[in-house]
């Protein structure tokens, strides 16, 4: 009997709610879609599923500006869709983690309208940010922080009386300001968010921007050169040290419910300052990122291992490994696109899921997709893009929804072709059918790997230990079980370790591994 918790070496598969599967036609995916294709899941082989947000919300970032935390938004089809989805779930042995968005709610959030409506100085303000402007007339931000996705982080107020008044933070999009941790009610509104779906079976929850949250109390100026859609862990925006006293209030209620899991979404690239977040009173799980950042080269992919195995080991955490979300693009694309990309996507699976720890699978990975690079100005609908002024396209090029079936758009996706992103024509290769009835498939490789990973002895315990290699290669031993991964990331064919090859993920040639190919021997 393993005394390890489910999680430790769990596959946990991200569903984009609306791009995975639509049952009721009007080209946005839903719960009950989800709920439908679970056996897609069991076919696959994963242990959970991470949820994108899907409690109401005006949908100004995709469920990410939270106006009810305690309900289900209509489009996903309401509370009793997400019944219906635990329940059914839970038959299969799947378990559900979800999103929680803590940093900020939606601007329809009843206590962010109730602040508009008090004037300043109110009770009701102190929830989020407000501030008097600078300048003469209170016409300049408080501060010069902008927003993740682009333009000032503050947006001015028009105040009850008619007048232009105070300005609140928002880090994201201005339909999203942040809240203020320091206020009571936040806390225990997010207590009773956490216990309400804790309550209805939810096993856990992924924690947007987990080390947002709290800010410095003078709110100082950050440097001039802030990036959209990136910072350093020197943004003042991010990473405050009372962010901790927050995680430690969650963990506590958490703990109430045994199994439970909680995941961060830390992006803080010190070892030692992520480790933070990883103490045992605080989260159980954090991710890092930095698999999702590099291209399909040796030394750095050895780094980012190395790195992220440093990073736990601090608090003695477990690992998670991730490629892509929805946030980031999808590998295929970053490793070069085309054939060599889908190659070394494969391979990377295969290194991916050869590591200790959990791994977090996005949909449309197991299928290969691709980023879509060309979807037209006109459907553009990340914040991102108005945000930069027509600068950054954002993140919709990796939330395109998932092909199931047929030969035309939208593949079985919904019953109508105008789905809230327009499809690719040529993803009909890539379908979920075409790719089950193809043992050569990326669905049907992936299933093999998924399976090898959960059945297999050579696959336990935590640590590993790098062989001796060359400079475009990479080999590494699992301490426990003595699982070997071997990767060629050069242009020329790599001997094979000794040992026993249980799976590559290209054909062997003369005995040796191809180029942007991985193999397991035991
Ligand atoms: C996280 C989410 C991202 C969202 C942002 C604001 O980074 O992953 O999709 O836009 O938080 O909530």
């Amino acid at each position: 009997m393993s005394h390890e918790p489910w999680w430790s070496s769990a596959v946990f598969y991200q569903v984009y709610p609306r791009s995975f599967a639509d049952s009721d036609g009007d080209g946005i995916g839903d719960l009950d879609g989800l709920t439908a294709r679970l056996e897609h899941l069991t076919y696959l082989g994963v242990d959970a599923i991470w949820l994108n947000p899907v409690t109401v919300s005006p949908m100004a970032d995709h469920g990410y500006d939270v106006a009810d935390p305690r309900d289900i938004d209509p489009v996903f089809g309401g509370m009793a869709a997400i019944e219906r989805l635990i329940a059914a779930a839970h038959q299969r042995g799947i378990k559900i983690t979800m999103d929680v968005v803590p940093n900020h709610s939606s601007s329809q959030h009843p206590w962010f309208q109730a602040a508009l409506a008090a004037g300043p100085g109110a009770d009701a303000r102190g929830r989020y940010y407000f501030r008097d402007g600078r300048g003469p007339l209170g016409e300049l931000p408080p501060n010069n922080w902008t927003s993740v996705f682009g333009g000032p982080a503050w947006t001015r107020i028009v105040e009850p009386d008619g007048n232009p008044g105070q300005w609140y933070l928002h880090l994201f999009d201005a339909e999203q300001p942040d809240l203020n941790w320091e206020h009571p009610d936040v806390f225990d509104d997010f207590e009773k968010t956490l216990r309400f779906w804790l309550e209805r079976g939810v096993d856990g929850f992924r924690i947007d921007v987990a080390h947002g949250m709290a800010k410095p109390s003078d709110l100082p100026d950050a440097k001039d050169d802030v990036k959209v859609l990136s910072h350093s862990d020197d943004d003042p925006r991010f990473n405050h040290p009372s962010v901790h006293e927050i995680h430690r209030g969650i963990r506590a209620i958490v703990d109430d419910y045994p199994g439970a899991v909680t995941i961060g979404e830390v992006w803080v690239m010190d070892n030692a300052r992520w480790a933070e977040y990883l103490r045992a009173d605080e989260l159980h799980l954090g991710f890092n990122f930095r698999l999702t950042k590099i291209d399909f080269d040796a030394t750095a992919i050895h780094d980012a291992i190395d790195n992220s195995l440093a990073a736990t080991a601090l608090e003695n955490a477990t690992p998670t490994w991730t490629l892509s979300n929805h946030d980031v693009g999808r590998e295929v694309t970053r490793y070069g696109g085309g054939e060599a990309g889908l190659r070394r996507a494969r391979a990377m699976a295969m290194v991916m899921l050869a590591l200790p720890g959990a791994v977090f699978v996005y949909n449309g990975e197991e299928l290969g997709l691709p980023d879509v690079l060309d979807l037209p100005e006109e459907v553009l609908q990340d914040p991102t893009w108005e945000r930069s002024g027509h600068t950054e396209r954002g993140r919709d090029r990796c939330r395109v929804p998932i092909p199931w079936s047929g030969e035309a758009p939208p593949f079985g996706f919904s019953t109508t072709a105008d789905t809230w992103l327009p499809m690719p024509a040529d993803w009909a290769a890539l379908t979920v059918e075409k790719q089950r009835e193809d043992p050569d498939s990326m669905l049907s490789f992936f299933r093999r790997a998924l399976k090898m990973r959960r059945d297999r002895c050579e696959f336990a315990g935590g640590g590993l230990d790098w062989q001796a290699a060359t400079r475009d290669t990479l080999i590494f031993r699992r301490r426990g079980g003595g699982l070997v991964c071997a990767l060629n990331a050069g242009r020329r064919a790599m001997a094979l370790p000794p040992g026993e090859l249980i799976l590559a993920s290209a054909p062997l040639v003369d005995g040796k591994l191809p180029p942007d190919a991985a193999a397991w021997l035991v």
